[in-house]
């Protein structure tokens, strides 16, 4: 019997880990194979390449070398070029996670040729609608076939938004999937710290690891200014190790505001693949982010994380992990980085289904859903 194919969708940095197992998967059903379609949204070789060395993800099958540009411009340029590639490869599915601007451009062009569409990591909600990935995630979940969430509460939410129940599985967390696949093979801080031939090396246990990228943080340079005179003076008492992400360094470049951090106190580092995060994370006393996938990261290796943002679309990390929301107001944000230094913050539990099968469980729901729906070829 001819395999049928889904079209899976990768195209920024946190999509790599979502797509790792999901693809590896795939590659070991007896029904479906995978195609992988790069948008090239992050093109960096810190962005892209290393992760997809360390995850072994396969060589796209097609990157369609879009790159950045505005909003409009990068999601139409996603779009055009997608189109093609359907054309050519009439996938049976199209498969797109998380909320970047590949995943709903991706999802809008193969809904429109009616080839049906799959999201996974559906349901969750900021309710912030200035968060370019919120309008993201609304649009991606209304145009989707099937529904995979990673919390209860995602499910609640479609259904709030008139999303039919029998289309939404809740199946866990893909990106634990890779956290727990890799955590024994993570690069060790002290081996990081080497490799950059760092001046200042801390001590495994006792420095935060920092990252911002969220353009409500970094684009405006008062805010980006007032956060990082804050995360200065946190750094008097904990060291920090920053990795800088492209668009923070341009934005910092900008504001006049390199050179800012006391480089004793603040290691300042590329933007770091996945193992090296991993062993930056779990080895850290507390890790401070406005990241979404650090979040749950953080709740799952149990560190203490502190969120540099007014909400987050991953409330089970409130609830039931470690993470506290603090938004950016600076008193907030010593508050609880003392009460961490004090007494090691939130114990926090793992959540339901986080267990490093959920690509598994959406391979399962996908070949019973094809098998259902889409009557298999004569002769094929
Ligand atoms: C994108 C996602 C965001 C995700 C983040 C993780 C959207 C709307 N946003 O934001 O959800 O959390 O990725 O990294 O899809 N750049 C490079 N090299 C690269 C990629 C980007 O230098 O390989 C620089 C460019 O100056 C670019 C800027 O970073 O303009 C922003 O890149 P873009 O992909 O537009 O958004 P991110 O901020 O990375």
């Amino acid at each position: 019997m001819m395999k049928q194919q889904i079209l899976c969708v990768v195209g920024a940095r946190p999509n790599f880990m979502k797509i790792a197992p999901v693809m590896a998967a795939l590659q070991h059903s007896e029904t479906l194979t995978p195609f992988l379609v790069h948008t090239g949204q992050h093109y960096d070789t810190a962005m892209k390449h290393a992760f997809f060395d360390q995850l072994g993800i396969p060589e796209p099958d097609i990157d369609l070398g879009v790159g950045s540009g505005s909003h409009a411009v990068q999601t139409a340029d996603i779009m055009s070029r997608f189109e093609t590639v359907l054309d050519d490869e009439k996938p049976a599915l199209v498969l797109v996670v998380g909320d970047v601007n590949s995943t709903i451009a991706c999802a809008l062009v193969a809904t429109k040729k009616e080839i049906p569409v799959v999201h996974v990591e559906s349901g969750l909600r900021s309710y912030d609608r200035k968060m370019p990935e919120e309008i993201n995630r609304v649009l991606t979940d209304q145009i989707s076939d099937l529904l995979f969430t990673t919390e209860r509460d995602a499910e609640s939410n479609l259904l709030r938004e008139g999303i039919d129940a029998v289309r939404i599985h809740f199946v866990g967390n893909v990106m634990i999937d890779t956290l727990q696949a890799q955590l024994e093979k993570k690069i060790s801080a002290a081996e990081t710290f080497r490799n950059v031939a760092a001046n200042v090396v801390f001590q495994p246990g006792d420095y935060g690891l920092l990252t911002l990228h969220r353009p409500s943080n970094v684009d405006d340079p008062s805010v980006l200014k007032s956060l990082l005179a804050v995360l200065a003076e946190i750094s008097e008492q904990l060291p920090l190790v920053f990795p800088v992400h492209p668009r923070t360094r341009a934005k910092i470049q900008e504001a006049g505001l390199a050179g800012f951090f006391d480089p004793q106190r603040v290691l300042v580092l590329p933007p770091q693949s996945y193992l090296e995060m991993l062993g930056l994370m779990s080895e850290a006393r507390m890790v401070l982010t406005d990241s979404g996938g650090i979040q749950e990261e953080t709740t799952s290796l149990g560190v203490p994380c502190i969120t540099l943002r007014e909400n987050t679309e991953r409330p089970i990390t409130v609830d039931q992990g470690t993470n506290t929301i603090v938004g950016t107001d600076p008193v907030r944000i010593r508050t609880v980085f003392d009460e961490i230094m004090l007494n090691g913050g939130k114990a926090g539990r793992v959540p339901e289904l986080w267990d490093g099968k959920a690509a598994q469980r959406i391979v399962a729901v996908l070949e019973d859903w094809l098998a259902a729906t889409i009557p298999s070829q004569p002769g094929a």
